[in-house]
């Protein structure tokens, strides 16, 4: 209604700068929609467990009624199972950029979870390279530019996550991945438990760190986050709201949250719906944070669903917008040259 016609006349407003600029949360394994999935079944002739996995309308039904992160991570762990060549890798990323080149979107730093497919058999350059291969495709084909930053993922022991650090050095090297994430289950996983990791990711000098934190967990674990670890991007961070304190400090310090609105109702951390959300309080606060997809294909939308959801709620200014997307901008990882272009 009224909400999607005032943001889809804002690039006009912002002198045909189309609102979505920047997505910093986006997990490509999460980008496997149903339809690519059966599509890969078929040409690798797997099985899958068919109590989870029947039709595509089945499936995504299933989609709707998530109880929990944890409820979740079951069918984006399984559903990896289909992901098996360089090409594999390649089409996935190809077809996340397709999909986003339609929002507008022109810039992605992009998540991916090296031990869900090392651990499984694929290596480690399949899966880098063919992600690598479909960026630069789709960098060609729509100008947009990316990153890809490794996510540890924290259900796994430590001592996984540090050799998967330790691979990953080569790639960090050529430049091929900037940073260092967390992902997976926060429940029993206080951010403290994974300190030696990020020392490590320091030493080895990978240039960025984020994890998620306080999607599930605690404002306290967002403050270890933060504070223990020094960690300056926060994914999700969603219930540092719950600490006004800690808001002014994440203010004081630039700390860039990388909220996922659709994701938060689809996991019941909002589960009436998006305008439970903190966006007005964290804008109030200043608290720094760019609105992503997370998992799109899971979560019933892309990175400019994620903006209409969030304007169907709040209804906010163009001014709001504006400053929504500038402070994305100036929170990529990306060149100086880069945020030129993009402001
Ligand atoms: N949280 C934790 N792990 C994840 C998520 C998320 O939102 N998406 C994919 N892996
Ligand atoms: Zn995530």
């Amino acid at each position: 209604g009224h909400a999607v016609d005032f943001l889809r006349a804002l690039p006009k407003a912002f002198e045909n700068r189309v609102p979505p600029q920047c997505e910093h949360h986006i997990h490509i394994e999460g980008s496997l929609e149903p339809a690519m999935l059966f599509k890969l079944v078929e040409k690798h002739g797997v099985t899958l467990d068919p109590a989870m996995y029947s039709t595509i309308e089945a499936l995504e039904e299933r989609y709707r009624n998530f109880a929990n992160l944890d409820d979740f991570l079951a069918y984006f762990n399984k559903a990896m199972d289909v992901l098996i060549d360089e090409s594999d890798f390649a089409a996935l990323s190809y077809a996340y950029l397709e999909r986003v080149a339609g929002d507008g979107l022109k810039h992605a730093e992009i998540f991916f979870d090296p031990q869900a497919h090392t651990g499984r058999g694929i290596a480690l350059d399949v899966v880098v390279n063919g992600l690598k291969k479909g960026l630069k495709k789709g960098q060609t084909a729509f100008g947009i530019t990316s990153e890809l930053i490794m996510c540890f993922v924290k259900h796994l022991p430590v001592s996984s996550a540090l050799d998967a650090v330790r691979e990953m050095q080569p790639f960090v090297e050529s430049g091929d991945v900037i940073g260092l994430g967390a992902d997976s289950s926060e429940v029993n996983n206080p951010p403290s438990k994974f300190a030696e990791i990020y020392s490590l990711a320091r030493e080895l000098s990978f240039p960025n760190l984020t994890m998620h934190s306080g999607e599930e967990g605690p404002a306290d674990w967002v403050r270890q986050t933060v504070f223990d670890l020094g960690v300056n991007r926060v994914d999700h961070g969603f219930h540092a709201a719950d600490d006004l304190e800690l808001l002014d400090e994440l203010a004081r310090r630039d700390t860039f949250l990388t909220l996922c609105p659709l994701s938060n109702v689809r996991l019941q951390v909002t589960p009436e719906g998006v305008h439970q959300s903190p966006i007005p309080l964290l804008l109030g606060k200043g608290v720094k944070f760019s609105i992503n997809s997370d998992d799109p294909a899971y979560f019933g939308g892309y990175i400019l669903d994620n903006y209409v959801a969030v304007q169907a709620a709040f209804g906010f200014d163009k001014a709001t917008w504006r400053r929504i997307c500038q402070n994305g901008i100036d929170g990529s990882w990306c060149s100086a040259e880069r945020k030129q272009e993009l402001f």
